[in-house]
């Protein structure tokens, strides 16, 4: 990932060590909510590392544990501290098949769960992530395609494809790879968020439930990134009807500003058979204020409100850019959850280039999003972020296109080499 060197932060803007400034659209990627160094979240951590430092139990983990309980559906009750995404994911895939005494899970091509070697199993965030640790695969994650809505297969709707992806799991993995009793979850982004930040139609989650009902599989919804506000709701799955059975939360559960994670689960998950999970710095005091601090702050400034309204303004920009820009294919997202994404039609890795050369110019021009080896460019910026302020950014960010537009039809830039594929779909 290029990248340069932070010198310093404020709410909405990042100072680099050449004294650049940029306005933040990536809150230290989706984490810090509030903005960078809120001046409250950060009072409240250093008054907890004065009062506890690091102990272990201490009742901010109980005062955070029961806010957790409030913010989130009413089957969740029980709360297990960690102290990352990554460890609360691989906590939930715990829980969940302990308690259901099963020894498989659904996840999702292109989920991401974090980078640990248990995390990169349990998703399949992309293929590269997993060599030299192919070997490590057990067999009990059963993957299969998220519904994304860009580089459909040929002749399929984004609707069809989702359709078909539930016909696949109950008819060909239920036939063929493990009978229903044998899975235990569902490890479900709600917005596959790291994969490319795709928004699911609304029956997928409906009917996923649907089938987790009738074969007795828990839903884990792993909100790291799209909870605490970033999609207009507290947590995305409140845009779906669906019921779960296990929340996994870090990232801008602290405002960014302490690192921990949380994993929230019914009486079923966590009430009787005796589970592992956690480590030392689990859930510590300063983590625990900065959280209760970040969950104050999100209420008490009507953020979701401003997320949800501002985040359409932003979008309705960004999808004028899909008839502007001949590589720009579709612009996506809710609330502060938003990416735009290039195909030229000479591959993959020509996609992925361009994107690349977007993010560089856009950091010219004075703004700074995330560009993760992907043909995509995605917008996080902070749930507080001015209109005025995001609309500047959208603006930087449109003449840093409109250059790699002017650069790429004019041929200054080369593009690596398609990969050759088979044509299915010419006959
Ligand atoms: C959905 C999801 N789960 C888990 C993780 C891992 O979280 P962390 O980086 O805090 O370990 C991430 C990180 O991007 C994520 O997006």
């Amino acid at each position: 990932m290029a990248s340069f060197i932070v010198d310093g932060a404020d709410l909405y803007h990042i100072y680099d060590v050449d004294g650049y400034k940029y306005i933040d659209f990536t809150s230290g990627w989706a984490s810090n909510n509030v903005g960078n160094i809120h001046p409250e979240v950060l009072d409240a951590s250093i008054e907890a590392l004065k009062k506890y430092g690091f102990v272990y139990n201490h009742p901010l983990a109980i005062e955070l544990s029961e806010r957790l309980v409030e913010i989130t559906p009413e089957k969740l009750t029980r709360v297990s501290m960690e102290v990352s995404g990554t460890e609360a994911a691989e906590a939930a895939v715990s829980y969940a098949l302990t308690a259901k005494k099963r020894p498989n899970i659904i996840s999702f091509y292109g989920s991401y769960h974090g980078d640990s070697i248990g995390a990169r199993l349990i998703g399949a965030h992309e293929a590269g992530r997993k060599k030299y640790f192919e070997a490590l695969e057990g067999g009990g994650v059963i993957y299969i395609p998220y519904p994304r809505s860009y580089k459909l297969p040929p002749g399929m709707t984004q609707d069809e494809f989702a359709k078909y992806i539930l016909w696949y799991l109950d008819d060909l993995i239920l036939e063929y790879h493990a009978e229903p009793e044998r899975i235990a979850a569902i490890l479900y982004e709600p917005m596959l968020a790291e994969g490319g930040n795709y928004i699911p139609p609304k029956f997928f989650p409906k009917k996923l439930g649907e089938l987790a009902k009738k074969y007795g599989w828990l839903i884990i919804a792993d909100e790291v990134l799209t909870g605490f506000g970033r999609t207009g709701k507290f947590w995305a799955i409140e845009h779906y009807d669906i019921d779960i059975d296990i929340l996994v939360t870090a990232k801008g559960l602290t405002g960014g500003l302490i690192p921990i994670g949380a994993v929230v689960m019914s009486d079923e998950v966590a009430g009787f058979e005796k589970a592992y999970s956690g480590s030392t710095f689990a859930g510590n005091p300063a983590g625990c204020a900065a959280a209760l601090k970040t969950i104050e702050i999100i209420y008490r400034d009507n953020l979701l409100e401003n997320v949800e309204r501002y985040g359409m303004e932003a979008l309705k920009i960004m999808r004028e850019w899909v008839d502007k820009y001949s590589f720009i294919v579709e612009s996506r997202g809710v609330g502060y959850f938003l990416a735009t994404s290039i195909e030229t039609g000479k591959g993959d890795e020509a996609d992925i280039e361009i994107a690349k050369r977007i993010f560089i110019e856009a950091k010219k021009h004075g703004v700074w999003v995330i560009w993760d080896d992907e043909p995509h460019i995605r917008i996080y910026p902070p749930l507080n972020m001015p209109l005025d302020i995001l609309i500047d950014g959208l603006e930087k960010l449109e003449k840093a296109i409109s250059v790699i537009e002017r650069e790429y039809k004019e041929g200054l830039i080369k593009l690596p080499e398609k990969r050759q594929t088979i044509e299915f779909f010419d006959f």
